[in-house]
């Protein structure tokens, strides 16, 4: 017959084992998760491929003056255009009240307008006009700023990140 010293015993290792094992496998199942999960996570970040195309490297010198030029990024059409000085001085002396914005905020160079060419009601792409762009699909109408002077559209242009890499050259989107 037992005692109760002998019961206690072995419940009391029994526990304890059971402690241990279940901090092990805790342990260890953490372990595997982190493990799994790095290589799952990394595999989530942008590829090289896919960091190049979230850029654009442009050179301006070839684009005339007074002519504008699309290029692609992130597969959108984006307008940049050589203005003339005569189009830069209508532009600084006229501010559209629809989505009220200077010339000066939308530009840091005022030769250089870089806009993105998609019309902000419903995203077809305006056509050049000499007094800015119309937009094909409902006749939303913009400045040679982008900024929009008649609707439907609700809001200018949008201007895209870009930097000056030098005189000639303009990234447009983030180095990430
Ligand atoms: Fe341009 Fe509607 S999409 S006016």
């Amino acid at each position: 017959m037992a005692t109760d010293k002998g019961f206690e015993q072995p419940i009391h290792f029994d526990s304890e084992r059971r402690d241990f094992l279940g901090i092990t496998t805790t342990v260890v199942g953490a372990v595997g998760v982190c493990g799994a999960a790095v290589p799952f996570i990394s595999s989530m970040n942008p590829s090289k491929d896919v960091k190049a195309k979230a850029t654009s490297l442009v050179d301006i010198a070839s684009i005339p003056l007074g002519k504008t030029h699309i290029v692609e990024w992130q597969g959108k059409p984006v307008f940049i255009m050589h203005r003339t000085p005569e189009t830069i001085a209508a532009m600084q002396a006229s501010q559209p009240d629809l989505d009220p914005q200077s010339d000066k905020d939308r530009v840091q160079k005022a030769e250089w307008l870089v806009v993105v060419g998609l019309c902000t009601h419903l995203g077809c792409v305006p056509n050049q006009t000499k007094d800015g762009w119309i937009c094909p699909c409902h006749g939303s109408l913009y400045d040679n700023s982008g900024r929009v002077t008649r609707g439907p559209a609700p809001t200018n242009l949008e201007v895209p990140y870009y930097e000056f890499v030098d005189d000639h050259t303009i990234i447009i989107g983030k180095v990430v």
